[in-house]
């Protein structure tokens, strides 16, 4: 099968913000403890941070991590993990049915976030708490000192403030099962309150507003229209969420997925300029696109676990999914969406990033190590810095239950202009064909292959483990060349590939 692309210099959507590449942590399952904290191992450091988890996720270079919740946020006291720790509660979370003896808090996560290189992205508790606490929280974590929250983080042993700058208002709050849930009106009133206090406190913050927690949602899309007729002139982006399943196990729907994502994305993106027209108004506001993730392969095993739960057990075995080779297919087909998309997503979070539905594992005690979606998380995470290109593609294509003629090539393209790199993420979708792709380079005056990468394997089940770590990892490809302005490539049936051109 053949496909070409166009690319040219100047046909570009946007600078990509590099928040898309962004990362969540929650209290949930062993996420935290035993994920990235776990005194007692081998490798921790002096607060008892993981050292082999943190130099897997020092390696993706990864922006910004949102925490401490998700579900669990909605019911949190975030005072509960500040001060001594053998002075912190034990408290029932009821997103979980878990414990947590809250022995990591806001000064841990902050030192660990120090260790690998990335920033803060807080929420707060719009659930059970409301504005109050939220300017409280604010106060301890910004204010450099002089006041009752400030002057307690500095008799907590953290003199600076940390300046973070990208607060949630809450999450998931249109979801019933949330603590707390409102319907759109009444979140939309709180968040309201809640960013004009936060923005009283520093106008530069960026906040982020609930909307919708997947685009299956009754209420979806009029939630988000409700909320920013509310809220539009002091928030700054739209939190969107959207997990990927398969339990039918039918590769070609799964695989069209992210075009139910790109309309999605459409459809907010077209509500936000709706309430931007309704208010004349001049400002803007993007999408964070903060959970995202392949999320079934546990559900069945968490279902027993939650059910048979009589107790409340702390940092239980929780949304611990396995991934496979072919959620590496729907990863590239994602991160490329939020590429095309780089004009109204400038955040989003893969959901989440050790051992709850994450492209980092570990065991109790034992080993850490890449799933197989680390991969293209990764390479993306990477190489994929800079303005996303504009292609014109022509792919044969099939129809899927989610839309009709789903092209067999996914593909995104981003220029690095200060180091004149060119870097394609190529996806093909075709279970026995390969793609011979040509793509034009227009404007562009590179003509060497600097970097090809392939992810194929015979067998779309296969997983990566603590017994063989490497059985879904790339490997150099070979084949590809630019001769007369144009790049072709082969791109075996199911693949994944990063062609990178200097
Ligand atoms: O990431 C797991 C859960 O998914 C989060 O807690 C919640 O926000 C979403 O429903």
């Amino acid at each position: 099968m053949k496909a070409t692309v166009t690319a040219h210099k100047d046909y570009t959507i946007a600078e990509i913000d590099d928040r898309v590449y962004g990362a969540f942590l929650e209290h949930l399952g062993r996420a935290i403890y035993s994920g990235i904290y776990e005194p007692d191992h081998p490798t921790a450091d002096a607060d008892g941070m993981r050292g082999d988890v943190a130099e897997l996720v020092k390696a993706l270079n990864i922006p910004l991590v949102r925490y401490p919740g998700g579900n669990f946020v909605s019911a949190y006291n975030w005072e509960d993990g500040i001060g001594p720790k053998e002075d912190r509660p034990t408290r029932l979370d009821l997103a979980w049915h878990t414990s947590d003896n809250n022995e990591v808090g806001i000064h841990e996560f902050a030192k660990w976030c120090e260790t690998v290189g990335t920033e803060m992205m807080l929420a707060v508790n719009l659930g059970s708490r409301g504005l109050d606490a939220a300017r409280n929280f604010l106060e301890y974590v910004n204010h450099p000192g002089g006041s009752y929250w400030s002057d307690l983080r500095i008799k907590n042993g953290q003199k600076d403030p940390w300046n973070v700058k990208v607060w949630c208002l809450g999450n998931e709050m249109d979801g019933p099962w949330q603590v707390g849930h409102k319907d759109a009106e009444e979140y939309a009133k709180l968040a309201n309150e809640t960013a004009k206090a936060m923005r009283a406190f520093d106008s530069s913050l960026e906040l982020i507003v609930c909307g919708s927690s997947h685009a299956d949602m009754p209420t979806y899309p009029e939630w988000e229209r409700i909320v920013l007729e509310h809220t539009y002139d002091v928030v700054d982006h739209v939190s969107l969420h959207m997990y990927f399943r398969n339990p039918e196990k039918n590769t070609e729907n799964f695989l069209a997925l992210n075009q139910k994502l790109d309309r999605y994305i459409e459809t907010i993106a077209s509500t936000i300029r709706y309430v931007k027209g309704k208010k004349r108004s001049k400002r803007d506001v993007y999408i964070s696109f903060d959970e995202w993730n392949v999320w079934y392969h546990s559900q069945q095993q968490d279902r027993a676990i939650l059910q048979g739960s009589t107790g409340w057990p702390h940092a239980p075995a929780l949304l611990e999914d396995i991934y496979n080779f072919e959620d590496v297919l729907q990863v590239g087909c994602v991160i490329n969406t939020f590429i095309r998309r780089s004009d109204v997503v400038k955040i989003a979070c893969i959901a989440q990033l050790v051992n709850v539905i994450a492209p980092i594992m570990t065991e109790r005690g034992g080993d850490a190590w890449k799933q197989t979606i680390y991969y293209p998380y990764y390479f993306a995470s990477i190489y994929g810095r800079g303005t996303a290109l504009h292609l014109l593609v022509n792919s044969p294509g099939y129809d899927s239950i989610h839309d009709d003629n789903v092209p067999y090539l996914d593909v995104s393209g981003v220029h690095d202009e200060e180091n004149g790199m060119l870097t394609f993420f190529l996806v093909n979708r075709h279970a026995n064909e390969s793609i011979d792709v040509e793509i034009g380079l227009q404007g562009f005056t590179g003509g060497t292959i600097a970097d090809h990468q392939v992810m194929t394997h015979s067998n779309l089940e296969a997983v990566n483990t603590s017994k063989n770590k490497e059985e879904v990892a790339p490997r150099k490809g070979s084949g590809a060349q630019v001769a007369d302005g144009k790049l072709s490539a082969s791109l075996p049936p199911y693949s994944y590939q990063m062609i990178r051109v200097k």
